[in-house]
Order: C-alpha cells, then structure tokens, then sequence
C-alpha cells in the first residue's frame, strides 16, 4: 500500500458536497461498508460527522484488495472528489451526490471481527461490554451524548450570567442522608474508617452559603446505592444549585429561566407559564406527585353518601378511617369481559382487592357487575366517579396511597392505549407543600420526606412543638415535567436552633447529632443566610429531551440493571494486598 505522508485529514466524512468537486481531499475514519462491484471497490468511510463513499481500483493496489481494508478498520485515504453517475446517487445521506476517487490509501490500525455491526439486533448486556462500539455504531446514543453536552453548555452560560459560581466540591466526604444507602469507600490511612461517597452535595453547598458565596452551581456526580429503575442510576449527575437570601418565587423564577433556555436551544419549543400544584391536589386528582399533565385524564373522590346510598359491599370500606374510594372515568373506552378480566389481575398484582367498573355504551345502555346490586341507578354512581357520556368509570376502594397508586398506573395505559397523549408536547408543573415527614413503615419511624434540611412552613413551625408530624408542611417544591420529577429543592433550615429540633424530632440523640452532623452543625451556628436551592436530575432531564426511554441511553457508560459496569467488570474483587492494605477482610 502506497503510504500517505501527511495523511492528516483535509475534511471530515460527513462534509464532502459538490463544492468541493475536482478538489484533492485526504479523509481519516473507519471503514463501514465494503462493496466489490467487479473490478472497483466501494468502501463508506466513517467519522462522527457521517459518512462518504470512497472507490478505488483495487487492480492498482493489490494490498488493498488483499483484506487490510476491512469492516471497523481504521484508515486514511486520499483522493479526488467526484461527482457520482446518475442512479448512484444516495440521497439519504448528506454527502451522497459525491464520492472519493481514492488513489493512495493507509491503515492505521486493523480491527478485530466485531461482535455485532450497525443495525444489528443486539442483547443489552453484550451491547454493554462492547460500549465502545455500541457508541460508534448507535446514531441515537451519539446524538444524546451531543444534546447533553450542548443542555451543559446552556445551564453554564445562564447560570454565569446570572452570578452563580461553580464550585467543585469533594467526592470523598461524609454521609449526606438523601434517603438511600451510601457507597462507602476504606481509608488506607486510617484504618477502620470510611469515607461516604456524597448522595448529593447538600450539606457542603449549604455551607458554602454560610461562606458567604450567595449563588453556587456544579454539575456534581451522587453516588446512591438503592434499586435500580429505568430512570435511576447509583451514580447519576444533578445540576446543583443554591442561593442566599431568596424565597420559593426566586429560586423559581431561575429555574424556569433555565428550563425556558435549554427548551428553546434544543427544541426550540417555547415552554410558556408554569402552574403550581399543592402535593395533596395533585394526590386528589391525579393519584400521583409527578402527574402528567399531558394525560387528560382525572381522578374523583366518591362522597360518603353516595357510598352509603348505593348500599354496595365493595364501596363500604371507603368510609374506614385512612381509606377512600374514587373514580377514574375513561371517555370512549369500551371494555371487552377479557380486557376486564386482565384489569382485576393486574389491580390484584399491586395489592388492590379488584376494581369495579361501569361502562357506558355509545347508545346509552348499561354495563357493570354491580347492575343488579347497585341501591341507586348506576347512572348516579357513573356520574359521581367522574362519569360523562359514552365509556368505562372504574373505581378503586381501600388505603389512600394504593387506590392512588392502582388509579394512577391504569390512568396512565388507559391514556396511551386512547391516544390521549401528545408525545411532542412538554407540560411542567411545580408541586409544593409536601408533607415535611413521612411515617416508614418498614423502619417504625417518621422520616424526612425531602432531607432533614428542608424549613418546615413557618406557619406549621407551633405543630412541631406538639410532636403532630403528619400535619407539617415542608418550604419543599419539586419540578416535574410529562410525569418525571425532573429537579427538587427547598428553602432551608438557616436556624441551627431549627435544624436542632428537626434532627431530634427524628429520633437523633444529641451525640448522635453530633456524629453525623457536628460539622455542620457548628458551620450553621456561625452566621448562616436564609437560604434555599434546587438539584435538577440531568440524566432524567436529557431523557425528557431526547424522548429515551432508558436512563443508560443518556450516559456514555451507564451501570447495567444489576448496578455493574458490564465493561470493565466493576464492581471486581480487589487483589488481597489492598485489602489487607485496608485492613479489611471479605466474609462470604
Ligand atoms: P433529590 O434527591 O430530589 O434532591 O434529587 C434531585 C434530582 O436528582 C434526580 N435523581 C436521580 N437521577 C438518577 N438516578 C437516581 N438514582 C436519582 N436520584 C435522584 C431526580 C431528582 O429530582 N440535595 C437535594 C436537592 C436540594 O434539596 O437542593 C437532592 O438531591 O431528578
């Protein structure tokens, strides 16, 4: 093969057009199609930027046509671009009214037979382990990569120009309680003792306020070890931020700013006003804290007479203390017996006892297992769920948080199975005034909803004295878009006297206060600024944006649902000379 002296590339594969006709062009990538079409050889050569056909003679160079330009081979080739003969023409692609006449070509370097090529159907784990080549072959992969450092680029030039400072702040840290488990990592030097891989960087930009900074940010990586779901990671990014000296409304007004700009330069979609929602509305009328407001769809709440005048069995315990009963009516829908039936397994399989329908057929009549047992027409009871011309009301009985859950789930197939919602569309919301506690059942004890850092509303500040833990409100807000909490925050407790009180309340003693938050503790009792903030979830935002419907497509090198990287095999077993380094045995 004739070498190419300076084989730096003159262009990349995706620029080659008709201007650049009769021009000498050297271009460097890999070779992705190879076509032998008789005595000239056809080879798509390929960079980020796309691909250009490049055609030799293979008769002029018998290496080449020897097998060293082969498929993910690394090569340059130089040559004259020409414009294709009619017919050849590849309108699909950027560069396909032209191709590259090669006459001096080089290997860079040769490629084993990969395990799979572009378009082929592949398992995600092997996907995973070859995640190098998954990169170079996945168009989508690729673009999201490119949208999120372009939604970086936005947040770093808003946020400098409304005087946020971005500070980096350390990894090998102490516990941040966020409400998973902690990643924890052994000290060499002192033996016995771990540092905690931050869940987020809480307590050190809340300190950082009382260093006076006034307005941080820092695209910071939290680490949290809990069960993976399609949209979490143990290790993700936030765009965090916090600011001095401000209320709810200013750290909604910058966050809406951003929102506003990263919508505009990647979709360039105007979000307009963005209404507010307390919690509890949300729960009466969607089931959910994250509703969908793309989902047209509603929930109602039966009124304890109309339980009582349809004298049905399964309707009573919706008068029980800590139950409910409520509608959720599904316009034009039509049940069929085996539809119903999938239905009551499905409500079985999240714990619910069935669910009760009744359906409205377009000419009016009818349908429902309860017809015969009903005390009042159907029609009333139709209508008290939310009922309104032809389809099915169903109604779920029992505990609040599963009637909500049961609802809010069917809510959500019945809107996609009636194309209901526009997948274009973006709806945001700001829900607020969450609970400040919630009771863990599995752990016996009230626990912070948000983290122990959130203010409590000040007017429910006198029910802390009297231990009334359900009916505090917390200065807590979160932002969800199309059903996803995309950021959370609060305002916080600036008072260390507040912060004391909070942290007893959840059952810390004073040495355990000390322990875990003496540090902090101390930094908040010299001169601490009101203050608040937010944490966006950027991978769950780059999901929204590029309309993934996995969090490991917005990643370069994500973790498999077992919490590994298929990759490299972490987490592995350490050599037995670090951990006796570490002083750390492992017990089986
Ligand atoms: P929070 O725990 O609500 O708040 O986290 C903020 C945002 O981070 C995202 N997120 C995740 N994304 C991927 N994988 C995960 N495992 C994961 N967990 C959370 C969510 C969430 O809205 N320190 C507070 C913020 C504050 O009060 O300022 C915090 O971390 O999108």
């Amino acid at each position: 093969m004739s070498r190419i002296v300076n084989w730096s590339r003159t262009h990349r594969c995706g620029e080659i057009r008709k201007s650049h006709e009769g021009q000498k062009v050297t271009l460097n990538g890999w070779v992705r199609g190879l076509r032998n079409h008789g005595n000239l050889l056809f080879v798509d050569l390929w960079d980020r930027t796309g691909m250009t056909q490049v055609v030799f003679d293979p008769s002029h160079s018998k290496e080449l046509s020897g097998g060293k330009f082969h498929y993910d081979a690394v090569v340059a080739v130089s040559g004259e671009v020409k414009e294709r003969p009619e017919g050849m023409k590849n309108p699909k692609i950027a560069t396909g009214d032209m191709e590259v006449l090669m006459d001096k070509g080089l290997l860079f370097s040769a490629s084993k037979t990969p395990p799979f090529r572009t378009g082929d159907k592949v398992n995600e784990d092997l996907a995973l382990k070859y995640r190098y080549l998954d990169l170079r072959r996945r168009k989508d992969l690729r673009e999201n990569l490119e949208i999120r450092a372009r939604v970086l680029r936005v947040m770093r030039t808003m946020l400098d120009q409304e005087g946020f400072f971005e500070i980096e702040t350390p990894l090998l840290y102490k516990s941040t309680p966020e409400g998973a488990r902690d990643y924890l990592v052994p000290s060499r030097i002192q033996k016995g003792r771990f540092y905690a891989l931050p869940q987020s960087p809480q307590t050190l930009k809340q300190i950082l306020m009382v260093s006076g900074w006034d307005r941080y940010y820092q695209i910071a990586r939290c680490f949290r070890d809990e069960d993976l779901r399609s949209n979490r990671q143990p290790e993700f990014s936030q765009l965090d931020m916090e600011m001095s000296f401000v209320k709810e409304e200013d750290v909604f007004r910058i966050t809406e700013k951003i929102l506003k700009a990263v919508w505009k330069e990647i979709k360039n979609e105007t979000i307009g006003d963005i209404p507010h929602l307390s919690c509890q509305e949300a729960l009466d009328r969607f089931g959910t804290d994250k509703p969908d407001l793309r989902n047209p769809l509603e929930l109602k709440t039966l009124s304890p007479e109309i339980i009582q005048k349809s004298d049905l069995r399964v309707l009573q315990s919706g008068l029980e203390e800590g139950n409910i009963a409520k509608g959720l009516f599904v316009p034009q829908l039509k049940l069929s017996r085996s539809e119903a039936d999938r239905l009551q397994d499905f409500v079985k399989s999240l714990g619910g006892g069935g669910v009760l329908w009744i359906q409205q057929a377009e000419k009016g009549e009818w349908k429902s297992p309860v017809a015969k047992s009903s005390a009042i027409p159907l029609k009333e009871l139709f209508q008290a769920g939310g009922g309104k011309g032809p389809g099915v009301c169903f109604y779920s009985v029992g505990e609040i948080s599963l009637v909500n859950k049961i609802l809010s789930l069917l809510m959500g197939q019945f809107a996609v199975q009636m194309k209901l919602i526009n997948a274009q569309e973006t709806r945001s919301l700001w829900v607020k005034d969450f609970p400040l506690f919630e009771y863990n059942e599995e752990r016996k004890k009230w626990i912070c909803c948000h983290h122990p850092f959130t203010r409590p509303q000040e007017e429910d500040i006198p029910l802390l004295e009297q231990k009334n833990f359900s009916q505090v409100k917390a200065r807590a807000y979160d932002l969800v878009c199309n059903g996803q909490e995309v950021a959370g925050g609060s305002i916080r407790n600036h008072q260390v006297q507040m912060q004391r009180k909070i942290l007893s309340l959840l059952g810390l003693t004073e040495q355990e206060m000390e322990d875990q938050f003496g540090f902090f503790l101390s930094a908040l009792s010299y001169g601490a600024p009101p203050h608040g903030g937010i944490a966006w979830g950027l991978d769950r935002l780059i999901m929204l944006l590029t309309g993934s419907d996995s969090i490991r497509d917005v990643i370069a090198f994500p973790k498999s649902a077992g919490g590994s990287c298929l990759m490299s095999e972490a987490p592995s077993l350490p050599a037995e000379e670090a951990l006796t380094e570490l002083g750390l045995t492992v017990s089986d």
